[in-house]
């Protein structure tokens, strides 16, 4: 759980005591609570509507055709239910799912291994696509292409290679790094999805869905307070709802109202646009320390104390999208939206 940290000054040095609320790693408990709150289906899954729409087709003909599906991937920033997807198509196409990552192929055996032990029709999902080593990458050309697998067999001079068939499957992939899949991979999914940010109005039905499973009663105004802090994000939402119960049944006598959820979400730092210290932290950098000039990734996260992947695929994807920050060549840039929303002078022009 998160260490409650009351202390008056945002720059304090003891930021590893601080609640994480965006970047969180996922502890035990959050990852059973994720399952628990996963959807299942298609129905299930709130938001996202056309790209539901469009699955529901996909996979209505490739089993009306007896077929496996063609090769899918879901892009985009973390927490916005990729995973989740890529489970409901395999439940919705009655297949059985394997799950892996990129990180976790390390050797082309291993993946030719995966590939040999599918069944027909199985869903093969991996995770984190973009970071498959190359050697592995190829294995995967010929497989989702003509499902085959090309093995060498000794070693030198005798060597020689042999095409093994392997099961007609459908890869699901999901990244959020679309702009670092290469090429021939990209072009081998026939289909391909992007998940953008989800709308209050997506976010309060998954909070309200959520609330009804974990059996939390909450009103519709503080299901409302709880989105519009969530950055449009899924899994914060439901990362919010938790502590929010949590404060309310320490200090609102167990209730879930307007107020208790405003002076939790206070409590924990997620100011009106869902921003975290750590998002304030890297505004008031790019404002007060470098007023407003231009910043490279690396100096910037070595500013705010945070890794710089981390930065570029939680961090900025949400100031970006909120204009709070721009990129441009020379680094990232503290917009006026961000001055203001800081109330901070900017430098005159
Ligand atoms: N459309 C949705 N409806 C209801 N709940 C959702 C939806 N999308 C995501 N969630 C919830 O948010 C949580 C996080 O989603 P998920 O793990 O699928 O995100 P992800 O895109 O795979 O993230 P990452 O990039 O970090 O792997 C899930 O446990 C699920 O409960
Ligand atoms: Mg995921």
């Amino acid at each position: 759980m998160w260490e409650l940290d009351e202390s008056e000054d945002p720059w304090g040095e003891a930021a590893s005591g601080r609640n994480r609320m965006v970047s969180a790693d996922l502890t035990a408990d959050d990852i059973d609570v994720e399952h628990t709150l996963r959807p299942q289906t298609l129905a299930d899954y709130c938001g996202q509507e056309r790209i539901k729409q469009n699955l529901r087709v996909l996979i209505d003909a490739a089993k009306a055709r007896g077929e496996a599906l063609d090769h899918v991937i879901f892009s985009g920033p973390p927490g916005l239910g990729k995973t989740t997807l890529a489970a409901v198509v395999a439940n919705e196409l009655g297949a059985n799912i394997k799950t892996t990552s990129g990180p976790a192929i390390a050797r082309t055996g291993d993946l030719a291994a995966i590939l040999t032990n599918l069944q027909p029709g199985d869903v093969l999902f991996i995770d984190e696509i973009h970071r498959l080593n190359h050697a592995v990458e190829e294995i995967l050309y010929p497989a989702m292409e003509d499902f085959s697998l090309d093995i060498v067999i000794g070693k030198g001079p005798a060597a020689r290679s042999i095409r093994l068939d392997i099961p007609r499957f459908t890869l699901v992939g999901a990244t959020t790094r679309s702009g670092m899949l290469t090429g021939p991979l990209r072009d081998r999914f026939g289909i391909s999805f992007r998940l953008d940010y989800y709308g209050i109005d997506d976010l309060v039905d998954i909070i309200e869905r959520s609330a009804r499973i974990l059996g939390v009663g909450i009103d519709r105004e503080s299901a409302a307070e709880i989105a519009s802090r969530s950055r449009g994000t899924p899994r914060l939402a439901n990362r919010l709802l938790k502590r929010v119960r949590d404060y309310a049944q320490v200090r609102g006598g167990g209730t879930i109202t307007l107020p208790v959820t405003q002076d939790a979400l206070t409590f924990f730092e997620i100011d009106e646009l869902g921003l975290d210290w750590l998002d304030v932290r890297i505004l008031e950098t790019l404002t007060k320390t470098f007023r407003g000039r231009p910043v490279g990734l690396t100096t910037l996260a070595s500013a705010v104390g945070e890794d710089p992947g981390t930065l570029e695929d939680v961090y900025e994807p949400y100031l970006l999208q909120c204009g709070l920050i721009v990129r441009t060549p020379q680094g990232r840039i503290a917009t006026l939206a961000a001055f203001e929303h800081l109330g901070i002078e900017p430098p005159a022009a």
